[in-house]
């Protein structure tokens, strides 16, 4: 089978990494891939929002199964447009994909299926969101409807806070045209965790859980980015809530799509809340998470490729997947002014000597090679660029690897956290 990755990140490096270990898998493309990739897969210069040119080349190379993992392409209809050409691709079409594309969408169809989740309401008019805002009072969280690279949540405590959010949006236009519209919600206490669910339109099999750490800083503070680190599994979410959330959260979401007329086929991940043993969504995404991706496809056994054939082929009934026992970890290093204004084309050297450390693989994220002087160098080339990740029988294990590799990396221009895992770390040692 001749399969082509749509993406450049850590989470297509994992996936790269998963599907070329697959005896299925006869030919591994990635689109556009990063210098790590190049490892794993042919990267092909075709940028993932080009979706004539992933089209095109998959045409014109033969090619069997896509798998997409960014969301704009899928918001953008790849998959349709995929399947059109007759090509058969791992993940939503562009409707169902609305679940991450449109915040208020995902919201109504919550509502109408009864699925546990914050009070909200969509605006399009600015002065009636504001008095909305100051009618419910604070803490309260606006966000934009489309989407924003996962910066469009603004947390208020207090109603000015939340007036500015609503102008920040909508008259300064901070996300473009993904904050047209904004969804108004209440604030949610409790402590987050991620779960994945791959899906075929019907059925949904759980994947292994998740927690990541948005936050930049030390202690999960500072500005959010697309993930400073994550660990799986995620202690707080054992057997039994597992299968709360299967009963209350993903099953109703998948039978509510397929019965609207939008059936989802591709990985569904919740964002959750859990407080006082109560989940509630916080939000979909309809793809694997980054880096929770990372975390995930390292504890798992089982081949990924026949899993996500069976997902598209409307097979995951009955299917079964086997995980690891154990932790894993990924930490992320980051360029220095990352998320704001990360710095690229530092050289990074002690890569090889990284990967060395038992229980080690080391992710790119965005980086690139350059010929220096005849020497191949692995250069900085994006916020997010690597993504060490180590397995170990419990957290604490595989965070004492992930770091011993961190410290054979010497890049003065990328910085990272020193404390991902804590929470679990912290469970563990009191047990
Ligand atoms: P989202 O992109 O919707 O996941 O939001 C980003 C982050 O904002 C989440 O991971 C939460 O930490 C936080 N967040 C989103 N919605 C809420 C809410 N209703 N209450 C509290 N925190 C929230
Ligand atoms: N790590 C969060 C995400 O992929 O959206």
């Amino acid at each position: 089978m001749r399969v082509l990755v749509v993406g450049s990140g850590g989470r297509e490096h994992a996936l790269c990494w998963s599907l070329g270990a697959s005896p299925l898998c006869k030919a591994l493309y990635c689109a556009p891939g990063n210098a790590g990739i190049a490892d794993a897969a042919i990267c092909v210069p075709i940028s993932a929002d080009d979706i004539d040119g992933l089209i095109k080349f998959s045409k014109d190379e033969k090619i069997d199964f896509v798998v997409v993992g960014p969301e704009a392409p899928l918001v953008a209809g790849l998959v349709d447009k995929l399947k059109n050409a007759g090509i058969k691709s791992f993940g939503p079409s562009a409707k169902a994909a609305q679940l991450e594309g449109s915040k208020g969408f995902m919201k109504d169809l919550l509502q109408r299926h009864n699925i546990p989740t914050a009070w909200y309401r969509r605006f399009k008019d600015p002065m009636t969101a504001k008095a909305f805002i100051s009618d419910k009072g604070a803490p309260i969280v606006v966000k934009a409807d489309g989407l924003a690279g996962g910066k469009g949540v603004i947390l208020c405590t207090s109603v000015e806070d939340a007036h500015t959010a609503v102008d920040t949006m909508m008259a300064e236009k901070a996300f473009g045209d993904a904050g047209n519209e904004i969804v108004i919600e209440e604030f949610l206490e409790g402590e987050e965790a991620s779960f994945f669910a791959i899906v075929d339109g019907e059925c949904a099999i759980p994947l292994a859980t998740a927690q990541d750490h948005k936050a930049v800083g030390e202690g999960d503070t500072g500005p959010n980015t697309g993930g400073m680190g994550a660990y799986s599994p995620a202690p707080i979410i054992d057997a039994k809530m597992q299968e709360r959330i299967m009963n209350e959260i993903i099953l109703p979401t998948v039978s509510g799509m397929a019965l609207e007329g939008y059936p989802f086929t591709g990985v569904l991940f919740a964002g959750l809340m859990i407080n006082k043993g109560n989940p509630k969504i916080l939000e979909f995404n309809v793809r694997f998470g980054d880096p929770e991706c990372q975390v995930l496809l390292a504890r798992l056994k089982s081949d990924l490729l026949p899993a996500l054939i069976a997902a598209t082929d409307s097979q995951l009934n009955n299917f079964d997947l086997r995980w690891y026992d154990d932790a894993a970890i990924t930490i992320v290093m980051a360029a220095d002014g990352y998320p704001s204004n990360p710095k690229k084309g530092t050289m990074i050297e002690g890569l090889i000597d990284a990967a060395k450390v038992e229980n080690v693989t080391v992710f790119h994220a965005g980086t690139k090679t350059e010929d220096r002087d005849g020497k191949i160098t692995i250069l900085a080339n994006g916020g997010r660029v690597l993504g060490i990740t180590a397995t170990g029988k419990t957290v604490t294990e595989a965070q004492k690897q992930a770091y011993r590799a961190v410290d054979a990396i010497s890049w003065p221009g990328g910085f990272c956290r020193r404390d991902i895992g804590w929470r679990a770390i912290e469970r563990e040692n009191t047990r």
